[in-house]
């Protein structure tokens, strides 16, 4: 296949030009990062399972009229999305108390909000992406307050349906990160989902046993991180039957030996 021309290179994914103007390919690497970029490592099969993933969450929410950059899945690392403007601000959405929020304000784990908390953080690798209130984005013009009502208004949406459809293979959505991007449409933009949606951004406990079935595998060094990914997937209803799993990623290395 001709080389195609690579537009940006990020921790988890590549983009590339797409076939037509406006569109372009994102790719899925199984390279996996964690405290920005201080620890590094390989997660195999992981872009394989994110791109799947993602891509059926992606349409559930364009189905519910959750507006997303995703078009169509091309293969197994590949999706073909349109081409956004990347508002500069990571969305977190929090349920439950983890991760940096446990940490900075000494709340154990584990324990549920009274209420949804949206936060923001700088998109600048940087100063470590710092967390910064809609007055600053306003402030420095990195999003318009229209643009962050809609966002806001999209995260609480994304966050009800994905509770929802994790709660139904027995998952608890504890937290999760979302990206947003302007597309331009005449003289008008407006604001759509972008990035991904997949374990990598999500913290997700089974709902028996707390089991983490995310990165946090990974940035905690629990081990099993492609195990737990393939058994969000599993129960997505994205593999098929169990003990089948890996039958997906043998067939992206069969393909590869054969040079396709
Ligand atoms: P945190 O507790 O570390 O702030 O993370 C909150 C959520 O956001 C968690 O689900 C992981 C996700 N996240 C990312 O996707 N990328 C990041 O760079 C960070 C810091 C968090």
């Amino acid at each position: 296949m001709a080389r195609r021309r690579q537009i940006y290179e990020g921790k988890a994914k590549i983009l590339y030009e797409g076939p037509e103007p406006g569109t372009l390919i994102q790719y899925f690497k199984d390279d996996a990062t964690a405290f920005n970029a201080q620890k590094k490592g390989t997660i195999n099969g992981k872009g394989v399972l994110n791109n799947r993933i993602s891509e059926h969450v992606f349409t559930m929410l364009g189905n519910i009229g959750v507006p997303t950059h995703f078009i169509r899945r091309l293969n197994m690392r590949e999706q073909l999305i349109r081409q956004v403007e990347i508002v500069p601000i990571e969305v977190v959405v929090r349920n439950v108390v983890a991760g940096s929020l446990a940490k900075r304000l000494g709340i154990e784990e584990g324990t549920q909000l009274p209420r949804t908390i949206i936060e923001y953080y700088y998109k600048d690798d940087a100063l470590g992406d710092p967390m910064v209130t809609d007055e600053h984005i306003a402030c420095f013009g990195w999003a318009s307050q229209e643009e962050m009502h809609d966002i806001a208004d999209m995260a609480i949406r994304v966050n009800d349906f994905l509770t929802g459809l994790f709660a139904g293979i027995n998952i608890r959505l504890v937290d999760f990160k979302l990206e947003f991007g302007r597309i331009w449409e005449n003289d008008f933009s407006r604001v759509i989902l972008a990035d991904e949606i997949s374990p990598d951004g999500c913290r997700l406990w089974d709902m028996t046993t707390n089991e983490k079935l995310d990165k946090d595998r990974f940035r905690r060094d629990l081990g099993g991180e492609v195990e737990a990914y393939q058994e969000v997937a599993r129960r997505l209803g994205l593999l098929p039957a169990e003990g089948t799993e890996t039958a997906v990623l043998d067939m992206e290395s069969h393909r590869k030996k054969r040079g396709q």
